[in-house]
């Protein structure tokens, strides 16, 4: 086994750097499944499964194409790793329109690989859709995206490392985790509050805070553990404001790294994000 877990899809707010730290609050419990119902790039799931820290995993997103490229991970990874491939060869014939004709072309068609080819492209890594939910994220200039004798390899190695014990859903995480139970885990990565409401919306969907309140009772109820990143600040500033202390919710900090943004200003200023572990862990 490799000293890191593999790592394929490039993915704004990703926490493959963090997953160390976020698996540290488990110490050396082990799970029946480990749930990642706002999935991204299942940088836990990844990292998890990489330890061996459950037997099963599912994993998620409401963002239905992503989950449809989790689904050909797992199912046909070489033929996902060809259609990047083919794509990212392509550009080198045509730099002015390439990556507009294949956000058109995912726009109709929903192709894995054209969807993997758009976020290794793509401003920030992020997905972004418009009101009637084409992808319409632009294109980052400075960058060719990652190379596919880079990428396969890795795609191989996650296909490798969950083929056989992990089941993708999609759809809202609440769904997603009908079934979990008490000797699951559910690892929560929801867009921030921030990020979810105003103009600046990040992600395809956003989610408000009373509902995500409601959803962690549910679980609390239900005798489910589970880990929250939410909140956080950066130097003094927060953002997201706490959970509320009903919960019953320990909250540790994380290191996050230097915010680029104040550095860009000329100051040193560190980022932390919250972790929430549920009652009983
Ligand atoms: C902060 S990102 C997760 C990043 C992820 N932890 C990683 O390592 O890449 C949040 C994700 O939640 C998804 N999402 C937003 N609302 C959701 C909902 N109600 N149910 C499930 N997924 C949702 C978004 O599409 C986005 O991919």
């Amino acid at each position: 086994m490799s000293q890191r877990p593999p790592h394929f899809l490039p993915y704004q707010g990703s926490k493959r750097l963090l997953a160390p730290q976020i698996l540290a609050a488990l110490g050396d419990r082990r799970f029946r499944r480990i749930y990642e119902p706002f999935a991204g790039s299942g940088a836990v799931t990844l990292a998890a499964a990489h330890r061996s820290l459950a037997d099963a995993f599912v994993l998620g997103d409401s963002l239905r194409s992503l989950a449809d490229l989790w689904r050909q991970v797992l199912t046909d990874p070489a033929v996902l790793a060809q259609g990047y491939e083919r794509l990212w060869h392509a550009q080198e014939l045509d730099r002015d329109g390439h990556f507009l004709s294949i956000r058109a072309e995912f726009n109709q068609s929903a192709n894995p690989a054209a969807l993997l080819y758009l976020l290794a492209r793509c401003a920030k890594n992020a997905p972004r859709f418009n009101q009637s939910g084409a992808f319409n994220q632009a294109e980052d200039r400075r960058r060719r995206g990652v190379h596919p004798a880079r990428l396969t390899p890795q795609l191989m190695q996650v296909a490798a490392l969950l083929q056989g014990r992990c089941e993708v859903r999609d759809g809202d995480f609440a769904d997603q985790l009908r079934d979990a139970g008490p000797d699951d885990l559910a690892y929560l990565d929801p867009p921030y509050e921030g990020t979810s409401v105003g103009r600046d919306r990040r992600y395809h969907q956003g989610l408000n805070r009373e509902r995500l309140v409601a959803e962690l009772q549910h679980l609390i109820d239900r005798k489910v553990p589970f880990l929250l990143s939410y909140d956080g600040r950066t130097g003094d500033r927060r953002y997201g404001e706490p959970l509320p202390e009903r919960l019953g919710l320990r909250r540790l900090e994380l290191h996050a790294g230097r915010s680029s943004q104040a550095t860009l200003a000329g100051r040193v200023e560190w980022t932390v994000e919250s972790l929430y572990v549920s009652g009983g862990m």
